[in-house]
């Protein structure tokens, strides 16, 4: 995730002050939560809170205006978001940048940004899926009896009504859903428990604990490590490395989930896969692949192709 940080950084350094070579501004103490904002968030988020800021990024910062607010709209979750960030998007960590109080008034701010709502309680956490995909993050209940807990968890949801559960410690898609998206019962709870999935599983791959899909061509297997998420097309792209014991990276997949329509339900889980060394994939139980389980050094796409529960009946 560290690979992330620079570019808000530099950003920051840049927008801080004309002369890049000196070192970015020390905050006055005595800035009001207005203007930290405009120096900190605005070139993101826009100076009017509305998400049209001046920086070009992969995905819209949120607009607070509009009460975008998919992590709880409570100063204090809107606190823990900005000391933390948001891993796998260009939302930076601030907790180096700003201290606890100019965090607070920051945090004040943005809330204010959004003066007719009320605090969300934990009864009016769902996230509905509108017209864009959403990504969010927090703990993957066990999916079914037997199954582990995933502290590091993952759920995209597509304007189209499927939703696809990834671990993100390594990632892994371990189930995909259809209907409603996610309640995030864990706003109340600092992040103390799990997200809960509304919709129905459709698939479960693996029986819901796959095994790692990639191997080098020797057959030594291979971990990943989650790079970034992308919401902007109609279906969300997620993007991460894959790494050997040592760290390093062999290759990057860029990885989004697309229904097919037909006569029976099929989910196509799309790889593009740009690789610095030959790899070998797996085929997991359940699901079959397009080409050859080999792939060479370059770009490769494959399509591991999933098949939905009850499309047989
Ligand atoms: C480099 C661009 C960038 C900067 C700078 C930035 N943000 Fe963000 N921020 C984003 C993006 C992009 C998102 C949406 C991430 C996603 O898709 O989940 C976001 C999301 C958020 C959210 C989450 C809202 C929710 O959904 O709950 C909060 C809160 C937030 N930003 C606060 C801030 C504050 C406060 C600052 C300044 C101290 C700031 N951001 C600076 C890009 C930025």
């Amino acid at each position: 995730m560290k690979l992330l940080l620079p570019t808000p950084l530099i950003a920051l350094l840049f927008l801080g002050c004309g002369d890049a070579t000196q070192p970015p501004p020390k905050p006055i103490k005595k800035q009001t939560g207005e203007q930290i904002f405009v120096m900190y968030c605005a070139m993101c988020h826009g100076i009017l809170g509305d998400g049209k800021g001046t920086v070009t990024l992969d995905r819209p910062a949120r607009s607070f205006i509009d009460g975008g607010f998919s992590f709880g709209n409570t100063v204090n979750a809107i606190l823990k978001t900005t000391r933390s960030g948001i891993p796998g998007t260009p939302m930076p960590p601030f907790e180096d940048i700003l201290d606890e109080e100019q965090t607070t008034k920051v945090a004040t701010y943005v809330r204010s940004l959004a003066p007719t709502l009320k605090d969300v309680v934990i009864e009016e956490t769902e996230l509905v899926v509108n017209n864009r995909p959403l990504v969010v993050r927090g703990m993957i209940p066990p999916i079914q009896g037997g199954l582990q807990l995933h502290p590091r968890g993952l759920v995209i949801g597509n304007p189209d009504g499927f939703s696809y559960e990834y671990r993100v410690d390594d990632v892994r898609l371990l189930a995909i859903r259809q209907g409603r998206f996610v309640e995030r019962a864990d706003w109340g709870a600092r992040g103390g428990s799990p997200l809960s999935m509304l919709g129905k599983i459709i698939v479960l791959i693996d029986n819901g604990n796959p095994s790692s899909i990639f191997a080098t061509s020797d057959m030594k297997p291979l971990q990943t490590k989650l790079v970034a998420t992308n919401t902007l097309g109609d279906y969300a792209t997620i993007t991460y490395d894959i790494v050997d014991n040592g760290g390093n990276t062999l290759a990057t997949v860029q990885e989004q989930c697309v229904p097919t329509t037909g006569a029976r339900a099929l989910i196509e889980q799309q790889l593009t896969i740009t690789a610095s060394t030959p790899l070998t994939m797996t085929i997991l139980k359940g699901t079959s692949m397009d080409d050859s389980a080999e792939i060479p050094i370059g770009t490769s796409v494959r399509t591991i192709i999933h098949a939905a529960r009850g499309s047989e009946e």
